[in-house]
């Protein structure tokens, strides 16, 4: 079999209209714009209306994919949601996202592994176009982070806001999609991220209810170390299975938590911070939305290019992390024409 690779042939975002600033936060909690600036380069970030949930706003970033690639949702093959808010616990979302979209029986399933979820899904995507099962899959990145984060705590409810974000993968065999990927995932820090009191270790009772044990609890300092430790580790596995270097690469798109980890992960890999898509500013950490809705807002600021090779990497909950060398179409006739004559005169300077 010809080897099959995943082109992104539609890519969409949403985000909630409410916008929470930073100062509409100092009136909530003890904290400041300019704290919240410095610490994590968040000005502001989407909270979802009341009657908006996990699913809605995954079709309406799905739809806007579907609509780019020119897919009816019947034709899809699979739909991975990748998220940790999923409307219940169960049924899955992504059977609720399936049937909205009017996908009618196309397997749907959930896929959780914290902020790293989209890449997870992204990767899990291609496998299945590589080995021939499916030609068109969605795959959607969405969080409700609003609804389990305790307004009353300054230390997490500044860093988190709402969105989706959703690609879609069609079989091509010019190469494209993802050309080399590497996950992992070292469950020895799971208190570092948790939601205690959501599943079945801990059901929702009374008491775990007055504690406010259904609240996210995060361990800051210690995901701060782990993310700074993991990024540039995880970058240069994908790379050398892609087979490429730094120097491959026109933009890397980090997960969007903090922007001084995103500062730290630039040191570590001697990059400029230029070299990174930074949209943490507007959105907060989307958790599993992050990467798609980045990416959404670069493309359409201009800011990066279809043919343009990604480097995508994230870390979460779990603790898990994540990457990925993604070209989202196949290099152009044109562009491989000019790499060409741009090789012709390189070969004609050395000759000289
Ligand atoms: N406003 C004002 N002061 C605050 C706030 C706030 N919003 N939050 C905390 N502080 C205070 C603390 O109470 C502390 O005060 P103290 O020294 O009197 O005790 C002081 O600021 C410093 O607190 P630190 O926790 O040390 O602050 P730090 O510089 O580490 O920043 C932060 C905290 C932003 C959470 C940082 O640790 C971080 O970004 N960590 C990574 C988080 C992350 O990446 N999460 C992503 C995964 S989670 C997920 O996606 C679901």
């Amino acid at each position: 079999m010809e080897k099959r690779y995943g082109r992104i042939t539609g890519w969409g975002a949403y985000v909630p209209e409410k916008v929470v600033t930073n100062y509409d936060l100092e009136n909530i909690v003890d904290t400041s714009h300019e704290w919240i600036v410095q610490r994590t380069g968040i000005y502001q970030r989407h909270v979802a209306a009341p009657n908006e949930t996990t699913a809605t706003m995954s079709v309406e970033a799905a739809r806007l994919a579907l609509q780019k690639a020119n897919l009816a949702a019947s034709e899809l093959d699979l739909i991975i949601v990748a998220t940790t808010t999923g409307d219940h616990l169960t049924p899955p979302v992504s059977s609720q996202v399936q049937h909205m979209l009017g996908a009618t029986n196309v397997p749907a399933f959930v896929l959780v592994t914290g902020c790293t979820g989209f890449l997870y899904g992204l990767t899990t995507a291609q496998q299945f176009i590589s080995s021939g099962a499916y030609d068109n899959i969605l795959v959607i990145g969405a969080e409700l982070l609003s609804r389990f984060i305790d307004w009353n705590d300054r230390s997490t409810c500044v860093l988190f806001g709402d969105a989706a974000g959703a690609f879609v993968l069609q079989a091509s065999t010019e190469p494209c999609g993802v050309l080399g990927f590497d996950m992992g995932s070292d469950g020895s820090g799971s208190e570092h991220i948790i939601l205690p009191a959501t599943g079945s270790a801990e059901p929702v009772n009374a008491a775990t209810f007055a504690e406010g044990r259904h609240y996210l609890r995060m361990n800051g300092r210690e995901v701060f170390k782990f993310a700074t430790r993991i990024l540039g580790q995880t970058s240069q596995r994908s790379l050398a299975e892609a087979g490429m270097t730094l120097t491959d690469i026109d933009t890397i798109v980090p997960h969007q938590a903090n922007l001084r980890i995103i500062q730290a992960a630039a040191r570590s890999m001697g990059l400029p911070i230029e070299r990174f898509l930074v949209k943490i500013h507007k959105y907060a950490n989307t958790s599993a939305a992050a990467i798609p809705l980045a990416i959404c807002d670069g493309l359409d600021a201009g800011e990066i290019g279809l043919e343009d090779r990604l480097l995508l990497v994230s870390f979460g909950a779990g603790l898990t992390w994540a990457s990925a060398v993604l070209q989202m179409a196949p290099t152009t006739e044109t562009a491989f024409a000019a790499a060409r004559t741009a090789s012709l005169e390189i070969a004609e300077l050395v000759s000289a």
